[in-house]
């Protein structure tokens, strides 16, 4: 029997973020009292309004506008900000996305209020402490009341760190966004018209890890590596890659195959482009799952994932930044085999509703 409606903060900031609240945003406003609060993490058009728009998430009741910064700076001032909001909006619940500045902080500001916090997509570890999510990862999970873990794997690894209360196998809410736009994306979506690319004659390439974009020896490496493309590139570029690839005076148009130099595209563009790329090349982590989803093959720009249920059957390869490395990955027959389906079934954000009345 459901019980009763909770007040609950969503706290959002930055793009994946956003793709992850919209389905359960939906699902969670049929039954209860939803306080969206956007931390202003992400700001331009195209890495936030666009996402509210095309995936109709609601509009937030609070925006903090707290921009860009250095890592103290940044979540501090979030911290700051959404203690604000919570005190004057007292809600009964935190809900908190992945692992950004906004997830820890928001987490923080939550727990010292006593508000129990939830986590969607907990349990996510790549080992590695010197990538900031992984800090954000573990301190975030460290706080929260429910975990929402999106693959067995996450459950274990909280397991392995003594934290199995709260803990739970959801599923992932990015495949039942995935599920939900899928068709939408073919019927909306104008890319490959405005891009006049066909199937299979290309590659997709994304790029925004700090540990590619800050060390301009990585990222040489990789632009080396995409040197190995046999066909043209379409590579929407994040602004923390522009500004880094600026700063390495590399004019990407010199390396040939890469034609299709864009701003960042919206989720149903992102869909198609995946869906129709020969292969893709990536260090995010949303983009090695869709990838996945697509059954289109992933070259992973990392040494490590989060994600390692996607490396089954060969579909994602971690290559890291080894110029050589990313050729070999390019000239590999595509992957033969199955795609077990390990991120839950697309109801996640059911399941995660049904927990919630855990609280
Ligand atoms: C953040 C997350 C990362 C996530 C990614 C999703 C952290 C530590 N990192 O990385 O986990 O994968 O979002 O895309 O939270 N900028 C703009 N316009 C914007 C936003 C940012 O120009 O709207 C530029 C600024 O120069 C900024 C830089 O991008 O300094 C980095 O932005 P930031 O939000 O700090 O980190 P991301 O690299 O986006
Ligand atoms: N994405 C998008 N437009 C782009 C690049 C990515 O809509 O130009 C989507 C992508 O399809 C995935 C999500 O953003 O759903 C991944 O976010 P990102 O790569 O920024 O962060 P990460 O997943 O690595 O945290």
């Amino acid at each position: 029997m459901a019980g009763t409606p909770l007040k609950i903060a969503s706290i959002v900031g930055a793009r994946p973020q956003f793709i992850k609240c919209a389905p359960l945003s939906r699902l969670l406003r049929q039954r209860h009292r939803e306080v969206l609060i956007h931390t202003g993490q992400h700001y331009d058009r195209d890495l936030s309004q666009i996402f509210f728009d095309q995936l109709e998430i609601p509009k937030p009741d609070f925006h903090l506008n707290v921009g860009s910064g250095n890592h103290g700076e940044q979540t501090g001032q979030i911290l700051e900000r959404v203690e604000e909001v919570l005190l004057q909006e007292n809600p009964q619940v935190v809900l908190v996305y992945g692992d950004t500045n906004t997830t820890l902080a928001g987490a923080l500001a939550a727990a010292k209020l006593w508000i129990p916090v939830v986590h969607v997509e907990a349990g996510l570890r790549s080992f590695n402490r010197n990538m900031p999510e992984e800090i954000n990862r573990v301190l975030t999970d460290r706080l929260s009341a429910l975990l929402f873990c999106p693959t067995k794997t996450a459950v274990d690894n909280l397991k392995k760190e003594g934290i199995t209360q709260g803990a739970h196998n959801t599923g992932d809410v990015m495949y039942d966004a995935f599920l939900y736009n899928a068709n939408r994306s073919e019927k909306i979506s104008t890319i490959s018209a405005r891009l006049s690319i066909q199937p299979g004659s290309y590659y997709l390439v994304t790029i925004h890890r700090a540990s590619n974009t800050d060390n301009p020896e990585n990222l040489r490496k990789i632009l080396k590596g995409l040197g190995h493309l046999d066909l043209p590139a379409v590579f929407p570029i994040h602004p923390r890659t522009r500004k880094a690839l600026k700063k390495l005076e590399k004019k990407l148009h010199s390396a040939k195959p890469l034609q299709h130099l864009i701003d960042p595209v919206s989720y149903l563009d992102m869909l198609i482009l995946e869906k129709n790329a020969r292969k893709v090349l990536t260090d995010s982590g949303g983009v090695q799952k869709e990838a996945y989803f697509l059954g289109v093959p992933c070259i992973t720009l990392r040494d490590e994932t989060e994600w390692v249920e996607t490396l089954q059957g060969g579909w994602n390869s971690l290559v890291g930044t080894d110029p050589r490395a990313i050729g070999l990955a390019l000239r590999k027959d595509p992957p033969r085999g199955s795609r077990p389906e390990t991120f839950g079934d697309g109801h996640a954000a059911e399941k995660m509703i049904a927990l919630l009345d855990q609280l």
